[in-house]
């Protein structure tokens, strides 16, 4: 009796966990490439440590996933600007600095300090990530396609 209860309720979890996970492995899995570090990175498959300007409070590592706030389309419907080769490699005005494009070197100080090409401080939503060089490269790869 305690036993097949027992077992009717670990099925209910297991269909519950399924259901519940279905939606995120289907997330997670999202169409990267084996070995494209950067797209794991943009797509939290793989985790990138960040934490908040002034604060040195580690961000939880589901909130720090690039594609929670960027999208890799222009125009952007999100609250951050589109990670894409045109917005990136185009000079344009960013947050009223003058006209300004990135590179490899520009993008990881924004990634990682959280400055853009014309030494304009980003908002503070922008976590400020700790990446190694390798990182950087395959996350500027991958938005750029190059
Ligand atoms: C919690 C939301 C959030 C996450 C997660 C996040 N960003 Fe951002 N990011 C922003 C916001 C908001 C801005 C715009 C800041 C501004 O305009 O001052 C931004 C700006 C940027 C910029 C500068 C773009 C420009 O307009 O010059 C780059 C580059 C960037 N993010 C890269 C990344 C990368 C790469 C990741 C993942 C490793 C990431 N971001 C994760 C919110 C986020």
């Amino acid at each position: 009796m305690i036993t097949s209860t027992t077992s009717r309720l670990a099925a209910r979890l297991t269909v519950c966990l399924a259901l519940l996970n279905i939606p995120y492995l289907a997330y997670a899995d999202q169409s990267c490439a084996p070995g494209d570090m950067g797209c794991a990175i943009f797509s939290g498959q793989r985790a990138a440590a960040a934490h908040l300007r002034d604060d040195n409070q580690p961000l939880p590592e589901w909130t720090t996933r690039c594609v929670n706030c960027h999208t890799r389309t222009d125009p952007s419907p999100g609250f951050a600007p589109p990670l894409t080769r045109g917005y990136l490699l185009d000079a344009r005005s960013r947050r009223g600095g003058p006209p300004s494009r990135y590179d490899p070197v520009a993008f990881c100080r924004a990634v990682k300090d959280g400055i853009d090409p014309a030494s304009v401080v980003l908002r503070k939503s922008m976590p400020h990530f700790e990446l190694s060089s390798a990182e950087c490269t395959a996350l500027w790869r991958f938005v750029t396609n190059q």
